[in-house]
């Protein structure tokens, strides 16, 4: 690490200036909302929220997800390697895990220091949006007691500007739309955390998990996750007021859209966590976009801890697809099912790469995964009129 990136005088003058950029690109905006005291999203402007690289044409943009800060991060040379338009960070961004807001502080510094990530900060455009490990526990939703001082922390981390729309909402949801008309790229963030009912577990008659998963495999069966798919109508990821904005949101001109969720859009296993365990809203999503006649989607996501691409082409708009990648430090054990899985399933450490070859009615998305030397390990070639 440089001197220049050690300099706290230094980055909290970076930190400023895109803070006065982002609220001169956005002109007004409305003021910090009390915890608990939103503004109305029927008021929330279905335009970009504030960023200093609005203006950018994003050619190349890069994603990851799941970076435990007490580990080595040595994938930060190939990120930095690229170099990206702008980086997406997809949620579990540090694993805070705790109700001890103090703790959660201590774990963004951490990160915050750590080598690989402040060059990307000073050199590259960032949004970001949390999971489960940084809104607050494994698995949480909008029961987590303390899920309003922990969407403060995000805001302070990631430098979210004090007159910021986003602060003004239930939850750390954001929708940005770069570049010129012709070559608008949106990015939607949505919060997956902050409004979400319990997730639904498998009944096992009273049984611990980890005893019931573990006679399972020493009975040479596979093992499911602990989740089911929620067929109640009432039970939801977003919430209500942020589907509202979400359907706005969605009526914004882009030639390309870029769905970052933190979980898994398409993935048809339930076991573990996804959009597919709150079944209306996966619905929901899919008619959303059929609806607003919503050109350019493309689905981004985290959480597994390995990469592979999801594809949907039955009862949808046109052909969908979903680019997991995860994570930047995690990588798990063992690959659970998903039958609508089109690619190699790689567990080992990666990013996602999204590639935009702009060239009017021809223009081409490469989506790609690559690994810690920056190796390419998957990559699909997607034609932007096939999305429409
Ligand atoms: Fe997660």
């Amino acid at each position: 690490m440089s001197q220049k990136e050690h300099d706290p005088a230094r980055r909290a003058l970076l930190r400023q200036s895109i803070a006065l950029a982002g609220a001169a690109a956005l002109g007004s905006a409305s003021g910090p909302a009390a915890a608990g005291n939103y503004s109305s999203t029927s008021t929330d402007t279905p335009s970009s929220d504030p960023h200093p690289a609005l203006g950018r044409t994003l050619t190349r943009i890069g994603f990851g997800s799941c970076s435990k800060e007490s580990k080595p991060q040595p994938i930060w040379d190939a990120i930095l390697a690229e170099p990206f338009d702008l980086f997406m960070f997809l949620g579990d961004n540090i694993y805070g895990d705790t109700r001890d807001m103090a703790v959660l502080s201590e774990k963004y510094a951490k990160f915050g220091r750590e080598p690989g990530f402040v060059r990307l900060r000073n050199t590259t455009p960032i949004v970001a949006v949390w999971d489960d490990h940084d809104f607050g526990e494994n698995d949480a939703g909008g029961d987590y007691p303390f899920k309003e001082e922990s969407r403060q922390r995000f805001f302070e981390f990631w430098g979210e500007p004090a007159d910021s729309p986003r602060r003004g909402r239930d939850g750390v949801y954001a929708s940005y739309v770069f570049g010129p008309p012709g070559k608008r790229v949106q990015v939607i963030l949505p919060d997956l955390r902050y409004n979400r009912t319990p997730i639904m577990t498998l009944d096992l008659a009273g049984a611990n998990y980890d005893d019931w998963a573990k006679a399972k495999e020493n009975a040479g069966l596979l093992v499911p996750g602990p989740y089911a798919r929620n067929p109640d109508h009432a039970a939801t990821m977003l919430g209500e007021r942020q589907w509202q904005w979400l359907e706005r949101q969605l009526e914004v001109p882009a030639e390309v859209r870029l769905f970052a969720s933190s979980l898994q859009v398409l993935a048809d296993f339930p076991g573990w966590e996804g959009w597919i365990n709150f079944a209306r809203d996966q619905q929901r999503l899919i008619d959303l976009i059929r609806r607003k006649g919503a050109n350019g989607v493309v689905f981004l996501s985290g959480d597994t801890h390995y990469a592979e691409m999801s594809k949907l082409d039955v009862n949808v708009p046109y052909t969908l697809w979903d680019l997991t990648s995860s994570g930047i430090t995690e990588v798990w054990p063992v690959t659970p099912p998903n039958a609508n899985r089109v690619s190699e399933v790689l567990r080992e450490v990666n990013f996602g790469v999204i590639d935009i070859d702009w060239q009017g009615p021809r223009t081409r998305l490469t989506l790609s995964i690559r690994d810690v030397a920056g190796r390419t390990r998957m990559s699909f070639e997607i034609e932007l009129a096939s999305l429409a």
